[in-house]
């Protein structure tokens, strides 16, 4: 395949007969799709939000707690945001992708510590191999900070991201409830372990990819922050790794996909788990992706929860700020072990 001076993906992929060979994976890293299991019986959960403040309040507080320790990961209907606001992102992202490539390319950088960028793969300074992806990160907690830098084409994209961002924060703020109670914990614990908050997203661009087994969208990772709201289009391509195996998390309309991120793990002492997932191409479809990952702030201390420490339940980690943690993340790559070693009482440093 032809070296080619392309920054981005999507640029390079429209012409694509092969897949270039810094996108290959080595063989004992395919994704394998024949044995993939993509019955829906075999999915992830799926919560109905609508009773969250009803009589069967504690049902789904159950199940949500169910859900978080057995599968680290679930969807939710009936969460409360308006149809036509997640259309309109989904469509915004779709129109940023498709302007030309000069355009797109204002936003472009490799700098993982911006907090507006464009940019490819995941960390194009550190891996060896490439993944399948484009995708816009936008800081967006507290709004004020970070929306004169978004992108200003398409013209609406500030207005509607912005009201995306709003939406999305009041829905985790209300799972963040649900979760702390599920743990035995007071409703606001969560929430106020936090510091400031943290909220980041991403517009995940997977182009059409000529041959899907020989590479990722995105290798299996872990999130490093608290909880992921996502939100994907009619397309599938997400899978989760349940009992050694992994699962399709095929699309349902009106529904988000929420997961336990590391620090929710931590918070947790290790009740709740942040699982493997990842997001694999196909030959016929792009697709789009927007996660929005919530966090702590950077200057936040993230701990096991006090309550949930006692003689039996000895912490497993150790205190840090988030920007430490952060920081690991970004500089190791998507490895399958996750940083969480790193930061437990009983890791052993060099
Ligand atoms: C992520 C992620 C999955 C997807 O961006 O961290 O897991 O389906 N995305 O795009
Ligand atoms: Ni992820």
């Amino acid at each position: 395949m032809a070296i080619t001076n392309k920054l981005l993906l999507t640029d390079l992929a429209s012409e694509a007969k092969y897949v270039p060979s810094n996108y290959v994976r080595p063989l004992s890293d395919r994704p394998n799709l024949s044995a993939v299991e993509s019955s829906a019986a075999h999915s992830i959960p799926l919560i109905d939000l609508q009773d969250l403040h009803g009589p069967n309040h504690s049902q789904v507080i159950q199940q949500i707690g169910q859900a978080c320790q057995v599968d680290g990961f679930f969807q939710v209907k009936n969460h409360g945001i308006a149809e036509e606001i997640v259309e309109t992102m989904l469509r915004i992202a779709k129109e940023f992708f498709q302007m030309p490539e000069a355009e797109r390319l204002k936003s472009y950088s490799d700098d993982p510590t911006k907090t507006t960028r464009l940019s490819t793969s995941f960390n194009v300074k550190t891996e060896k191999v490439s993944n399948w992806r484009d995708f816009l990160r936008l800081y967006c907690h507290p709004l004020e900070d970070y929306v004169h830098e978004w992108p200003s084409n398409p013209p609406s994209f500030r207005e509607d991201v912005a009201k995306y961002c709003t939406s999305v924060r009041e829905l985790v703020l209300r799972i963040l409830g649900a979760i702390s109670e599920s743990l035995g914990l007071k409703r606001d614990s969560i929430e106020k372990a936090l510091g400031k908050h943290g909220q980041h997203m991403a517009l995940n661009y997977y182009p059409q990819c000529p041959e899907p087994e020989l590479t990722y969208g995105l290798p299996g990772h872990t999130d490093p922050n608290l909880i992921t709201v996502l939100l994907q289009d009619q397309v599938p391509g997400l899978q989760v790794l349940k009992n050694g195996k992994w699962v399709a998390v095929n699309p349902i309309p009106n529904t988000f996909i929420i997961n336990i991120g590391d620090q929710m793990q931590v918070i947790s002492n290790d009740r709740y788990k942040s699982v493997l997932h990842r997001a694999v191409v196909n030959s016929s479809m792009e697709r789009l992706s927007v996660p929005t990952f919530y966090c702590p702030s950077p200057d936040a201390i993230v701990e096991p929860a006090k309550d949930l420490i006692n003689e039996q339940n000895p912490a497993v980690y150790r205190s840090f700020t988030y920007a430490d943690y952060y920081q690991k993340f970004w500089d190791r790559g998507l490895a399958t072990e996750c940083c969480l070693d790193l930061f437990k009482t009983d890791h052993k440093s060099m």
